[in-house]
């Protein structure tokens, strides 16, 4: 590796006005009841704003596959092509539905991490996922019984099991792990959309989340990793399959549905960075606030190596920003 290829710099630091560039387009989507229209402006605004990274970055969680995404697709090169090589995790819009429903909880999300160091789970849409923060760190087992691990959580914790909230994708497929977690007596807050963020904001003390359970998106799952890995909690993950398709795709593509995946084996590396940036107000951060001078944003910006964690509230100002894009 060149000198030059070394991701000595926080690139953090970079990405957290790709998520910002993101969030702000969305936010005037909010409410619209179109989420399409809010993705896209996400997506095209992430877009524009990711070449201005000094880094040779692939994307590898994106949009989806080339025919499918004009833009963030699956293998685009993205970042000035200067610096580090990274593999780059994006969800330009966390929440589409919730923020065509005006609901809290949409941010939009990046992640990277050196080349070769984050997982891909193809094709394979769906995976089964369990989320703690740093005091439960390495007590959790996805093949354990959901109340091992509720018990493992609680006493890491020093809390009881009654106490715990535990964060659910409100989905038909959730309804036997949401009865497992009744019969263990924790609480449950059920979510209509986002775990990305619910499973992030396990790790953030005062969330009032201790636990995220269930299954949801994998993408969201290997973003959920990489942030948690910067928190210092805990994720695991496997790979779960709707029907004989979804098993032929994984036996096709030499995917182990059984294999339970550790927060390691999705993030390889311990230089991962992050960057998040509110939609919607939510657990993990405030959403976009338009103001007479401009907009305002609340992100968060890790970087596992240093272990910083930064809230970032930024003051957006139009005219300015209009002026210098017209070469003021
Ligand atoms: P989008 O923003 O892409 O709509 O994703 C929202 C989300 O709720 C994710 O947080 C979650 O992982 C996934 O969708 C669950 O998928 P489904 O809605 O098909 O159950």
């Amino acid at each position: 590796m060149r000198a030059e290829q070394i991701p000595d710099r926080n690139i953090g630091m970079e990405m957290v006005r790709v998520t910002e560039a993101a969030a702000l387009a969305a936010a005037r989507w909010m409410g619209r009841g179109d989420k399409n229209g809010a993705d896209k402006a996400a997506v095209d605004a992430m877009r524009l704003m990711l070449d201005t990274v000094a880094m040779d970055g692939v994307i590898v969680i994106g949009e989806g596959e080339k025919d499918e995404a004009p833009m963030l697709y699956n293998g685009e090169r993205v970042g000035n092509g200067k610096g580090p090589q990274m593999d780059v995790a994006v969800d330009p819009l966390e929440g589409t539905r919730l923020t065509a429903m005006g609901r809290p909880g949409a941010v939009s999300v990046i992640a990277c991490a050196p080349r070769g160091t984050l997982y891909s789970p193809k094709d394979i849409f769906y995976m089964e996922k369990i989320a703690v923060g740093p005091e439960a760190k390495g007590r959790i087992d996805l093949s354990a019984p959901v109340k091992w691990n509720l018990e493992q959580v609680a006493k890491a914790k020093g809390m009881p099991v009654e106490e715990l909230t535990v964060i659910i994708l409100d989905r038909d497929r959730n309804t036997e792990i949401a009865d497992q977690v009744r019969a263990a007596g924790a609480r449950i807050k059920f979510i209509t959309d986002g775990d990305a963020p619910a499973a992030i904001s396990t790790g953030i003390a005062g969330s009032g989340v201790d636990v995220m359970l269930g299954i949801g998106g994998s993408p969201e799952g290997v973003i959920a990793a990489a942030a948690l890995k910067c928190l210092e909690g805990d994720f695991q993950g496997r790979l779960w399959a709707r029907d004989e398709e979804d098993r032929k795709k994984a036996a096709e593509l030499g995917l182990d549905l059984d294999r339970v995946l550790t927060i390691d084996d999705l993030v390889k590396s311990d230089d991962v960075f992050f960057a998040a940036t509110g939609v919607t107000g939510g657990e993990l951060l405030a959403g976009v606030e338009f103001t007479p001078r401009g907009a305002v944003s609340e992100s968060l910006v890790m970087r596992a190596r240093s272990g910083t964690i930064r809230r970032i509230r930024a003051e957006h100002h139009w005219r300015k920003l209009q002026g210098m894009a017209n070469g003021r």
